[in-house]
């Protein structure tokens, strides 16, 4: 029946399901919303690097610092404040050899930020990067041995680097460098020492990716020769990945990692459906620099661009991220 009183189009089809309903106010929204990120979703990935005083700016990560850990502690403090739970450390170091020796120095950068960090916030979850690569003169995860990184004599090298850690007071130490056996060989190295409280996040399925150029720039780890292909993931492969991860959670590991993240959704998807344990996802340098590049540039909103990228990694099945936007977005959230 047409009526001219309500001024409104009188063309109507006759629906039973309207999805705009649920689509019609914010509070509607609201309510209806599947996902919902909060600070306590995320990790805070920092570089540590020697000196006190210092917060230097990473040209080709804009908006993140190399600090020293005097600087560190205020971060820590900083991200008590704005609710997120975890900060993973990574070291910067000068002092690299073909061996990483200095990875596992009990009196190195690492563990002596990590007593600080625990003894300042004794609440955060203090993790720590396990992997050769700052320490090494040619900028590979593992020891070259005949111009291979040889597998396990990496490992030997990467539990003594992850007690190292552990008797500092590290709550989660996470082997990045993708080795074979290596969660299985740190969680006995852990337990033999009496650590069997310290957890491992475990980048289980770590793929070979260009968007880490931003992080070696940081870190100036590079590799000198070659590339990471006989040890990170072939970016073509899914199934693989969960071989990966049910390898991982059979030796031992607490937390699995799917890295990169936002290429990778369909992986943290698979993983979820198929595992029970929980899963974070690194939305890496690359993600950040280039959303923080766009945005300088003007081309895109930095805000709405890092909340909407990161919804859409918990969506896609993450229980955590790491991420480089954990101060903004835990800012942002905190606001809404
Ligand atoms: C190396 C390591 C890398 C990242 C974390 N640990 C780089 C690499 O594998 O070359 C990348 C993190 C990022 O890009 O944000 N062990």
């Amino acid at each position: 029946m047409a009526t001219v009183s309500t001024g409104r189009p009188t063309m109507s089809l006759d629906l039973k399901h309207r999805p705009r309903r649920l689509r019609r106010t914010e509070a509607i929204r609201t309510l209806a919303r599947e996902t919902t990120l909060v600070s306590g979703n995320l990790i805070f990935p920092a570089f540590v690097t020697a000196g006190s005083g210092v917060r230097a700016p990473i040209d080709t990560m804009p908006g993140q610092f190399r600090v020293s850990i005097d600087e560190l502690i205020r971060d820590g403090q900083e991200l008590q404040t704005l609710g997120i739970p975890g900060i993973n450390l990574f070291g910067y170091s000068d002092i690299k050899d073909d061996l990483g020796s200095e990875a596992a120095n009990p009196k190195g950068l690492i563990p002596r930020a990590v007593r600080a960090l625990k003894k300042a916030c004794p609440d955060l979850c203090v993790q720590t990067d396990v992997a050769l690569d700052p320490y090494t003169e040619h900028g590979h995860d593992g020891l070259v041995i005949h111009g291979e990184v040889a597998n396990d004599e990496t490992v030997a090298a990467l539990c003594r680097m992850a007690v190292t850690h552990a008797e500092a007071g590290a709550d989660w130490v996470a082997p990045s460098d993708m080795m074979d056996g290596r969660v299985g060989a740190i969680r006995e190295a852990l337990d033999a020492t009496g650590f069997t409280h310290v957890g491992i996040l475990a980048y289980s399925a770590k793929y070979a990716s260009c968007l880490y150029g931003p992080f070696r720039g940081a870190l100036k780890s590079t590799p000198k020769n070659g590339d990471k292909k006989t040890y990170q993931m072939d970016p073509a492969n899914v199934r693989e990945a969960l071989k990966e991860i049910a390898l991982d959670i059979a030796e031992g590991a607490d937390v699995v990692m799917i890295k990169p993240a936002l290429a990778y959704l369909d992986v943290i998807a698979a993983a979820r459906a198929r595992f029970d344990v929980p899963i974070a996802a690194y939305n890496v340098s690359g993600e950040y620099s280039m959303v923080m590049a766009a945005a300088e540039k003007g081309w895109i909103d930095a805000d709405r661009a890092m909340l909407e990228m990161l919804t859409s990694i918990k969506r896609a099945g993450a229980d955590m991220i790491l991420t480089y936007f954990a101060k903004r977005a835990a800012a942002l959230l905190r606001q809404q």
